[in-house]
């Protein structure tokens, strides 16, 4: 016989079916048992009926064990129906059962929400967590957002493409995380904090519509809303202006989560300057919502707009607020150029917040190579440290460099915000520990003395 889904079990009442899948729970009630049975698609209740050849085994079955299950689709009785929960008027005369593994108890319920089990035992059994209802519905809640938002990228004609994992430290901001190289001991790539001059250089390669749903990786302070591993739905496009990306990506975020069935506060998205956010908000990440807003679930989207270019370093120079690659606003690239009145410069950057969160964030860059040189001359950088750090990309600039721009969404932070969670943790499939330990797996670990030797390195033992 095949196999029918759960969800499906509702067109065949009065036909016998058979299912696959996860007891949730097991009701022995001496002369009939009652079992709760789960797959990938609902739940739905069985019972074995006294004298029923299934007894035996029913009777040796636990929580957990999978099992395939032969049984009579019945309607209930009226006075039986829960019409709270899915399947709640049907129910499976159970006829058969065949044990296809058994289960030990698991270390923590999974009936219920495991936001309160302790995080080290949670990820150590990352795998049982996520059978939980709660982890079920995030992580498919992500893929239906990364599957609605690549639809919309196909059918405006953007080509997804992959960039490399082992690259280049980049002057992104943040901490790199490297890799040792055994072809070339003592040198190390860097994992991409993310993809930016990549896509640049794609841009330079003709391609106009990029993107990619890419890992970004970054060694920063660990908080809830940032991990040392996150995801992009990164962008970018040529022959735009700021207007062109915040309207197409505007579209994309609004016809994704109304499609998920999600409420949007204020559409067009409100949009604020970066002084006037400070000013009402003090901060440029800020949360519009009601009360009454945030316990329906309603989504606050608005723009940033207008951020200063530069901020004073401890130090008494200048330093980018973003990343160096961003375009001044078009009335400021002369004060740019001549690196004057550097503290009034506005950048191109934008930032999408939502419901409290930075969600995304991009700019127009600056396609010209003495663009991009003056920004660093701000810096404090002489010409021999400017091709340093991006001498690659000042030389693709120089070949006919289409003017464009571009933004990347923090998958999780998003996500975040759709399933009303406060921790990235909760809508990644395997986050890692406070401590940075990886989940199910005992990383980081320290390397053999084989591997450290092809390695061409040597580990100084702590005192
Ligand atoms: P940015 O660094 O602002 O821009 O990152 C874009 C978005 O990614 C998310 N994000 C994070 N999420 C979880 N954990 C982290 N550690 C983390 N860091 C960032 C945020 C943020 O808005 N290359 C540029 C984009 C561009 O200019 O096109 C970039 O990476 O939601």
């Amino acid at each position: 016989m095949e196999r029918t889904l759960i969800s499906e079990l509702g067109q065949k009442v009065g036909e016998v079916a058979l299912i696959k899948g996860w007891v949730s729970v097991r009701r022995d009630q001496g002369k009939m048992v009652f079992f709760d049975f789960r797959d990938m698609s609902g739940a739905v209740q069985g019972v074995v009926l006294p004298g029923s050849e299934a007894m035996d085994v029913a009777k040796e079955i636990r929580s957990e064990f999978v099992v395939a299950v032969e049984g009579k689709v019945n309607k209930r009785p009226d006075k039986n129906i829960n019409t709270e929960v899915q399947n709640g008027d049907i129910e499976l005369e159970i006829l058969k059962i065949e044990i296809l593994n058994a289960s030990e108890t698991p270390p923590f319920p999974l009936d219920q929400d495991t936001s309160n089990v302790d995080e080290e035992v949670r990820l150590k059994y990352r795998y049982l967590d996520l059978r939980t209802e709660r982890m079920q519905k995030n992580i498919r809640l992500r893929s239906e957002f990364i599957q609605r938002c690549r639809e919309f990228l196909f059918k405006n004609k953007f080509t997804e493409i992959e960039t490399p994992l082992l690259t280049e430290s980049t002057p992104e901001g943040s901490r790199d995380f490297v890799v040792p190289s055994r072809l070339n001991p003592g040198k190390f790539y860097a994992l991409p904090q993310s993809p930016q001059q990549y896509k640049q250089m794609l841009m330079v390669g003709g391609f106009e519509r990029y993107f990619q749903i890419a890992k970004c990786v970054r060694d920063e302070d660990l908080r809830a809303d940032r991990g040392f591993e996150f995801t992009q739905i990164d962008v970018e496009m040529s022959f735009v202006e700021r207007e062109d990306v915040l309207t197409t990506m505007e579209a994309m975020i609004t016809e994704t989560v109304e499609a998920m069935g999600f409420s949007i506060k204020q559409k067009p998205f409100p949009r604020i300057s970066y002084a006037e956010a400070m000013e009402k908000y003090g901060a440029d990440k800020f949360d519009l919502r009601t009360e009454e807003d945030k316990v329906n679930g309603i989504l606050a989207y608005a723009w940033v707009v207008d951020f200063p270019f530069f901020e004073k370093t401890d130090e008494g120079g200048w330093t980018f607020t973003h990343n160096p690659f961003s375009m001044p606003k078009p009335e400021h690239v002369e004060w740019l150029m001549k690196g004057e009145r550097v503290d009034e410069i506005l950048t191109t950057q934008y930032d999408l917040v939502c419901n409290g969160y930075e969600s995304g964030g991009g700019s127009i860059r600056a396609h010209k190579p003495e663009i991009l040189k003056a920004t660093y001359k701000i810096m404090g950088f002489d010409d021999a440290a400017i091709d340093e750090k991006v001498g690659h990309l000042l030389e693709a600039f120089k070949f006919g460099t289409p003017p464009h721009g571009g933004i990347a969404f923090g998958i999780e932070r998003n996500i975040m915000n759709l399933a009303g969670e406060s921790q990235l943790k909760e809508v990644q499939a395997f986050p890692m520990t406070r401590g940075g330990k990886t989940a199910v797996m005992s990383a980081p670990k320290a390397l053999t003395d084989k591997q450290l030797a092809e390695l061409g390195i040597e580990v100084k033992k702590r005192s």
